[in-house]
């Protein structure tokens, strides 16, 4: 495989061919937060968390999904990459606080250590209709609470490329964009082999396991 060298934060990092800015930084053993990305699973490139500058981009780049090239110049902790994320982490929070903030699922909450690590306090913004769904319990090994859902896509690329089942989707748009099953159906079908993996791969506990005694 074809070797690549670039630079991050100043240090020579060598890589190869088709491997990403974020998985450069990994092996340089230089750390870029990241939210919608898991390794098991093809990047999407939605949240911008991972956003990096690169020299001569005439923007920022999100590099769980931009790919090395030779002599890349990369930046990952300047001024403007840590407002962009910072900005990112604060609108998502935004649309998130609500019940996670005190019950017993906050601790897990990826959002939130993402907010910690940022040092991204109380958001700034306040949403005019807050994106509120009921609590759905019908299958015996999913619980859903779309409201905690932050659309990072994780679990819909985990049951398609992990449990290899298709069961899950993003539809609507701008504010009613949603993860459903079906049409916007009840997770209660045969095909959800109750495998657990988007329950793995949600970073908000919106995909949770049923409280005891529900079903
Ligand atoms: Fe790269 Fe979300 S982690 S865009």
């Amino acid at each position: 495989m074809k070797q690549i060298k670039v630079q991050i934060n100043g240090k020579a990092i060598s890589g190869h061919e088709g491997m990403t800015i974020l998985e450069a930084a990994d092996q340089g053993g230089i750390h870029i937060p990241t939210l919608c990305h898991r390794p098991e699973l093809t990047p999407s490139g939605v949240c911008r968390v991972c956003v990096v500058e690169v020299k001569g981009a005439p923007r920022l780049v999100a590099s769980c999904h931009t790919p090395i090239s030779e002599g890349m110049v990369i930046v990952t902790n300047s001024q403007p990459v840590m407002e962009a994320r910072r900005a990112v982490v604060e609108l998502l929070l935004t649309g998130h606080t609500g019940s996670c903030v005190v019950d017993s699922e906050a601790h897990s909450c990826e959002l939130h250590k993402l907010a910690a690590e940022l040092e991204v306090g109380q958001p700034r913004f306040q949403v005019k209709k807050p994106r509120f769904y009921p609590v759905e319990e019908a299958n015996k090994s999913v619980r859903r609470d779309m409201s905690k859902c932050i659309l990072c896509g994780r679990c819909v690329r985990a049951c398609r490329q992990i449990a290899k089942k298709d069961i899950l989707a993003i539809a609507y748009r701008g504010f009613a964009t949603k993860v459903v099953v079906d049409c916007d159906g009840s997770l209660n079908k045969n095909e959800c082999i109750d495998c657990g993996v988007c329950i793995d791969f949600c970073p908000t506990s919106a995909l949770n396991k049923p409280a005891k005694g529900v079903l």
